[in-house]
């Protein structure tokens, strides 16, 4: 239920049923708890099982490699979600009735990092390091700014500027700013040179 609270483009009406539940959850609490029931929802992120198989290739490799996007850094084995719904299910949760309790990596309040159009001479790893660095590290504080939307010199000056800010170690800084220079180079092999 990580996904009740984004908007993703082209998946409406999964969205929908995920703020559904998350709403399902809190009435159905409300209704039982008089009969001594107690309802709870887990909020599970990425967990390697078989979920996807059924549609896709690799399924389990999918969401393993999916669950390194979260602050985290890896996708859940399935007992882990297996020991919230046992607890939640106990006396010890006795006084939770109506919760969505997210144990999801940490992925439901970060701002994920976008995924560059083409990868430069980024290797897989380096990617993925890349993007978790800029989502915990710059997108804890705003939004996504894309490098081709600044002349180089400005841009430049930013990346300095904000390395500090978020307290990079230089080979961190170096990494980010490589994938982030990737987002320049595709605009310009566009055609689509926005500097100022
Ligand atoms: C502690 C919070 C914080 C962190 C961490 C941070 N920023 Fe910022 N950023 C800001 C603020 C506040 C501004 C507004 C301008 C200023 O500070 O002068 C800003 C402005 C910017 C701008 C210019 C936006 C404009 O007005 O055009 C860019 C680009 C930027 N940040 C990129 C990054 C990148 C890349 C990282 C990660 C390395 C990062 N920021 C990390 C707080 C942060």
């Amino acid at each position: 239920m990580t996904i009740r609270f984004f908007g993703f483009p082209a998946i409406a009406a999964y969205c929908a049923s995920k703020g559904g539940l998350s709403q399902l959850t809190r009435v159905l609490a409300v209704e039982n708890i008089q009969h001594g029931i107690r309802v709870n929802a887990v909020g599970a992120g990425d967990v390697v099982t078989n979920l996807l198989n059924h549609f896709m290739p690799g399924g389990r490799e999918f969401l393993d490699q999916h669950g390194k996007n979260a602050p985290i850094g890896h996708a859940a084995q399935p007992e882990e979600i297996a020991e919230v719904v046992a607890f939640l299910a106990s006396e010890r949760a006795s006084f939770l009735v109506d919760s969505v309790v997210m144990a999801d990596g940490g992925y439901s309040v970060q701002v994920t990092a976008p995924s560059p159009p083409n990868t430069g001479d980024l290797s897989k790893e380096e990617l993925r390091e890349a993007t978790r660095l800029y989502s915990i590290k710059c997108a804890r504080c705003h939004k996504f700014y894309d490098p081709a939307d600044y002349g180089d010199a400005e841009w430049r000056t930013w990346m300095n500027k904000m390395s500090r800010k978020a307290r990079l170690k230089a080979d961190q800084a170096q990494l980010l700013s490589r994938y982030l220079e990737t987002f320049r180079t595709a605009q310009r092999s566009d055609g689509k040179d926005r500097t100022p």
